[in-house]
Parts: structure tokens; C-alpha cells; sequence
């Protein structure tokens, strides 16, 4: 049996976890909304038309903050679209996915919405086709009180108080030609830096994104955020990163090997924006917002067939990933990446939540259930908030056709405020249970509460409608403390959560799975 160990000390912190690196996203794209958290006339259906059974996950999931209204959808989206008696609101063609937005969800349904999920609003603006003006007046309609045109249009349209959205993503994926309104890094790094300027005058307390590259793979990664950053470094707080990942090999282990690629993404952009930094002598610090990330491939072949049938109808069933028991792996071991980088990754939003590459699935008129990848997101978010702890790890290493010496676990650990220690933990071998030593330094005497494992023997296994409950979390067995170690197996490709809690204190809500 393979062995691995993992010390960790009470005073090595990384960071704060902030709690928004547990956040989600929702487009108007496909059936997220529609016919995915809306759809009026299912048996499950609130007063607005908002499913509830849906709800019911989302709520679980405990997401502190969804990215609305696009993605793409949104460069050329007009928001007052969205505002207003709902029979009057246009029907425009949303050129990014060839559909028909009616308009019957926007910001003043989606924030009732929210305020029933327990979430907040990450809004973003329009900079492909639109500027700096629509840029102020939609903070203004937003969140300015009353007394002026458009914080007096919501009141009229039904919303007295602001809705106060703190976070601001400025365009989307601005780099991309794809995009509408595509922009060369100077010139969007100039314009996110006047949007930026009249949004915080309208709103001083917003916090703004300015989009970084769209992924790793653009020819102008690096570069972009350069220039972009040396308009804009003084105006915004976050740089967005956007990643996506597929296993088209069908290579388990390389595709496991991502998420160094994601650590590697996180620390080259958290280069290039302390490099602007220093060349600007600011002692300001960029954070990160990771506002969009997943494993996404497998509805990409479907998407196409579906556009040569049937364009611009509405809610057209776009990028419905269905997901397998690998993918959750990978997403574990993304959120494991995230809570490691916690002094600067302080946004992170799964792309998407419902429907569209989505842990959560419904079918229309039917049911709703949990896929895979829900599984991971679950446990990091209801465990994973505190402080991110450095955990020191020796664990032998596998080979893969783009990186050497791969480690077979990938962990993070993090000190709860009630100072319980939660260690997520990732073993990436195909055949080898790893015996795991976890030294604990200062912590006192400290027991296993809870042990939960997810794992399959079929790495291509999905939950469904008919098999919700196929790849589930279960409880496993907790291991054995010598002295101030303790000594846990973790099977071969698994997601473990290890709660431990100080002898005799007891305060771990321990909850069956099935009701978490
Ligand atoms: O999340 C799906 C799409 O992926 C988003 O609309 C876009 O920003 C990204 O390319």
C-alpha cells in the first residue's frame, strides 16, 4: 500500500477563506432560467413561477453569491430590458446563443430569488455593445436610494429598497473576438477604468472585476492583463479568471493533473497583476475572481446539432453537460486549489448552477436532482469556511503526458471559527488506497468526527433523473490517532471530508448525508 503524509500547523495560515470563493452563476442561457429555477405552472412553482424543489438545492448548497446576467448573453444585453411591468418588456434576440430573451426573469424577479436562496447578486454590465453611460445608470437603478431617474424608476417598478449589489463585473471575456463588443486590452482596460470611475461615484462602496483573459489557451494571456491592468490597476479590485476543463483523451490521470494547471493559472495572473503593481509603486493588492470555472465538454457536440435544427426559440437546451464521477474528482480538487490560494483567490463562481454545465438538473415539468459534481461543492462550502491552513504534504507522484510528478493527493485544510479542523482531500490514484498520516501541531488533542468519502467504482458514472443517488457521499471509516497523529485510508480515485473536532467538545453538527 502506498503511504502519503500531511503535517499541519495551527499557526501556518494562508488566509481567510472568503466565503464568496463558494459562489455560482446563472445566465440567460439555455434552460438555467428558464425551465431551470423558473417555470411557471410546475407543480412546485412559487407565486413568481420560481420552482421551489429547485430552490430547495440551492439553498443546500449555501451559495453566498451568483454571477447573473451573463457570460456571453451579456455583452449585448440593454438591462432596462429586464425592468418594468413584465407584458411590456421586449423580446430581443440574444445573439451570443442564438435564443429569444423574452425578458420574463430580470433584476427585480432575480433578486426575489435570491433573497429565497440566502445569496447575493454579482451583476455584470454590458461593455461589449454599451459604455460608460449605461454603466452609471444601472448602479444608479440599482442602488442609489431614491430622489433621482432611475433610483425612482425601480421604486416605480416595484422596488423600494436598493438592491444593493456590492460586486460588479465590468463586460465579459472582453479579450475574446467571439465577443460582442470584442475590445483590444488597451482599449477595454481603459474603458473598465471610466465605468469603473462613474459606477463607484454613483455607489462609493461597489466592489468592480475587470475581465482578464478568457482562459489560459488566448494568445494574448499575459499580455492582455498586462495592459489592461496598466489603465485600470487604480479603479478595480478584481481581476476575473475564467477555466474550463475536458477529459476528450478519456485519460483519467492527466485529467486529474488540472487542477496544477489551475494553480499555475492563479499564481502566473497573481504575478501580473503584482507586477503592475510594483511598476505603478501602488500599495494596492489585486484580488482574484475566479468567475467562472467547471469541467465543460460534454454537451459541446450536442450544442451543435441542436443550433442547425432550431435557432432562436426560447430556453433551447444548450450546454447540458451531463456529469460522471471523474468530473467531480477534478471539481474537488479545483475547490482544493481555490482554498489553497485563499489570500488571493476571493471570488469563485461554478459556471453554472442549474441546467447549463450545472450541479444541479431538472428536467421540464418533472423532477430535479443532484449531479456529481454537486457532491464536492456541497461539502466545501457547508465545511470549508474559516481559515486556510498550509498543509504540508509528502505523497508519492504519478507521471502524465503534460506534467511530471503529479502528487496522488491533493488536500487543503481549513480552522473553523469554532477552531474544528476540516481537511478536503483528493486521491488521484487509479488502483492504490494511500495510507494517510496527518500530523496536527498545536491543536490540541483532536478526534475524527466524520469521514465522508465519495467515490465509484465506474469513473464514468452519472446521477439521473431514474439514479439520483448513483455517485453519493458515504460515510468512511475515520482512522485511528497515534498520539497526535492520525492515520486515515483513503481509496483509490476518491473526495474525502475529514472532520475533526477537539476531544470531548462535540460541537460538530453531524448530520446523515442524506439530509445534508
Ligand atoms: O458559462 C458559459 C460561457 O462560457 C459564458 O457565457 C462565457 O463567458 C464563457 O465562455
Amino acid at each position: 500500500m502506498k503511504r502519503a503524509s500531511l503535517i499541519l500547523d495551527k499557526d501556518y495560515e494562508i488566509g481567510k477563506v472568503d466565503p464568496r470563493i463558494y459562489g455560482s452563476f446563472i445566465e440567460h442561457l439555455g434552460r438555467a432560467v428558464y425551465g431551470g429555477i423558473y417555470e411557471p405552472g410546475h407543480k412546485s412553482a412559487d407565486e413568481l413561477g420560481f420552482r421551489e424543489d429547485v430552490l430547495e438545492l440551492v439553498k443546500e448548497l449555501d451559495v453566498p453569491i451568483i454571477r447573473y446576467p451573463g457570460g456571453n448573453f451579456v455583452s449585448a444585453f440593454n438591462w432596462e430590458d429586464s425592468v418594468g411591468p413584465r407584458d411590456q418588456r421586449p423580446k430581443r434576440l440574444d445573439l451570443a446563443w442564438y435564443t429569444t430573451e423574452t425578458n420574463e426573469v430580470g433584476m427585480h424577479e432575480f433578486s426575489d430569488w435570491l433573497t429565497k436562496a440566502n445569496s447575493s447578486m454579482m451583476y455584470a454590465i454590458n461593455l461589449g455593445t454599451r459604455g460608460v453611460d449605461d454603466a452609471r445608470n444601472v448602479v444608479e437603478y440599482a442602488n442609489h436610494l431614491e430622489g433621482s431617474y432611475y433610483s425612482d424608476l425601480r421604486i416605480k417598478n416595484g422596488a423600494k429598497d436598493p438592491f444593493g449589489i456590492k460586486v460588479w463585473c465590468l463586460g465579459n471575456e472582453m479579450d475574446g473576438e467571439w465577443q460582442m463588443g470584442h475590445k483590444t486590452a488597451r482599449d477595454y482596460g481603459a474603458l473598465a477604468r471610466e465605468a469603473a470611475k462613474v459606477m463607484k461615484r454613483v455607489d462609493p462602496s461597489i466592489e468592480v472585476v475587470a475581465c482578464g483573459s478568457s482562459s489560459l489557451e488566448m494568445p494574448t494571456f499575459g499580455g492582455w492583463e498586462y495592459t489592461m491592468l496598466m489603465e485600470c490597476y487604480e479603479q478595480i479590485d478584481y481581476v476575473s479568471l475564467h477555466r474550463y476543463y475536458a477529459n476528450y483523451e478519456d485519460d483519467t490521470p492527466a485529467f486529474l493533473a488540472r487542477s496544477m494547471d489551475l494553480d499555475e493559472f492563479i499564481k502566473s495572473v497573481t504575478a501580473i497583476c503584482d507586477a503592475v503593481g510594483a511598476v505603478k509603486r501602488s500599495k494596492k493588492k489585486l484580488g482574484l475572481s475566479f468567475d467562472e470555472w467547471n469541467v465543460w465538454y460534454h454537451s459541446r457536440q450536442q450544442d451543435k446539432e441542436i443550433w442547425k435544427q432550431d435557432k432562436w426559440n426560447r430556453a433551447l437546451p444548450l450546454l447540458e453537460d451531463v456529469y460522471n464521477f471523474e468530473d467531480a474528482l477534478l471539481v474537488g480538487s479545483m475547490l482544493i486549489t481555490f482554498i489553497r490560494n485563499a489570500d488571493r483567490v476571493k471570488i469563485a463562481c461554478l459556471a453554472q448552477l442549474v441546467n447549463v454545465i450545472a450541479p444541479i438538473m431538472t428536467r421540464n415539468g418533472g423532477g430535479v436532482w443532484r449531479q456529481t459534481i454537486y457532491w464536492p461543492l456541497l461539502h466545501a462550502s457547508r465545511f470549508g469556511r474559516g481559515i486556510s491552513l498550509q498543509p504540508i504534504v509528502e505523497s508519492p507522484v504519478y507521471n502524465c503526458w503534460d506534467y511530471e510528478n503529479v502528487p496522488f493527493i491533493d488536500a487543503a485544510a481549513v480552522l473553523t471559527e469554532q477552531e474544528d479542523v476540516v481537511i478536503f482531500c483528493v486521491n488521484k490514484s487509479m488502483d492504490q488506497h494511500i495510507a494517510l498520516n496527518c500530523e496536527f501541531r498545536d491543536f490540541g488533542t483532536l478526534t475524527v468526527e466524520q469521514h465522508i468519502e465519495l467515490h465509484h467504482d465506474d469513473v464514468k458514472a452519472t446521477n439521473t433523473e431514474a439514479h439520483p443517488d448513483e455517485v453519493t457521499p458515504m460515510d468512511a471509516d475515520k482512522g485511528k490517532f497515534v498520539d497526535d497523529t492520525l492515520e486515515v485510508l483513503l481509496r483509490p480515485l476518491s473526495w474525502n471530508v475529514l472532520r475533526l473536532t477537539k476531544k470531548n467538545k462535540r460541537n460538530i453538527e453531524i448530520k446523515p448525508l442524506s439530509t445534508i
